[in-house]
């Protein structure tokens, strides 16, 4: 079921998704070779709740922490923990915030130190991919639209897509209607419009497309374990076009 959001929902939306954003902005300066994933966890924690809310993750369907920190060959849900950060990974923090009733869900790659060439260009294609999929969110245009945008721009840089794991409708509840796939054909799902509030999070791989859980039961990776990275940012349609809400 698709639950639009009026207007003064999406400014409610704004408040969680905001102090997201915020909490990557904050977490930016601690990344470097030598802090552990579990340090950055609870600097997003108390972070969190010093802005009055909760982290969304913490708890959902049983997972342990506040932050999703993968790493490398790592897709997402890589739970935060003793491991320490080594100069020339590739990192990806996923956070999500919820306040005042509604969440707000954003993820970033980072680079640990100085990074390979390869990886440095995978993050900023995948970075790329995220901003062609939101150029197509317009009202009228559909879901396929935003997610073949996201597929052409992965495919024509030599890149292939995660397809077990999609962007996301977002609202009082972390994971609402739409999916927003990361392959698909222009010109098919649902219409746009106005009062949408969705996930567009990309996951692209440098080898193949194929993942697999491991038996932490959260983590995943590329089964072939090569480099994968992701972006995510929560948007609203408003006024026929994309409001980005988790962008600072
Ligand atoms: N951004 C991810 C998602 O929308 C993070 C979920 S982590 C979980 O699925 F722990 F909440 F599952
Ligand atoms: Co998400």
């Amino acid at each position: 079921m698709l639950i639009l959001k009026t207007i003064n929902e999406i400014e409610q939306m704004k408040v969680s998704s905001r102090i997201a954003a915020e909490v990557l902005k904050r977490l930016e300066k601690e990344i470097t070779p030598g802090i552990s994933t579990g340090e950055l966890d609870k600097i997003a924690e108390s972070f969190i709740s010093q802005r009055g809310g909760t982290p969304s993750f913490k708890g959902y369907r049983g997972y342990p922490a506040s932050i999703c920190s993968s790493i490398n060959e790592e897709v997402v849900h890589g739970i935060p923990g003793q491991r320490k950060l080594k100069e020339g990974d590739l990192l990806k923090i996923d956070v999500g915030v919820f306040k005042d009733g509604f969440h707000g869900d954003v993820t970033e790659s980072y680079a640990v130190g100085t990074i390979s060439p390869e990886a440095k260009i995978l993050k900023e294609i995948t970075e790329k991919s995220l901003y062609a999929g939101i150029s197509k969110v317009l009202e009228g245009n559909r879901i396929g639209d935003i997610s073949s945008a996201i597929q052409h721009c992965a495919e024509s840089n030599g890149y292939t897509v995660v397809k077990d794991f999609t962007g996301h409708g977002i609202g009082r509840s972390l994971h609402e209607d739409p999916q927003v796939t990361n392959f698909g054909k222009p010109g098919t799902g649902l219409r746009l419009k106005d009062g949408m509030v969705f996930c567009i999070e990309p996951m692209l791989n440098a080898g193949s497309a194929d993942v697999e859980i491991l038996k932490d039961r959260w983590t995943v990776v590329t089964k072939d374990r090569n480099l994968s990275a992701h972006f995510e940012h929560t948007i609203a349609v408003v006024d026929g076009k994309a409001e980005i809400l988790t962008r600072l």
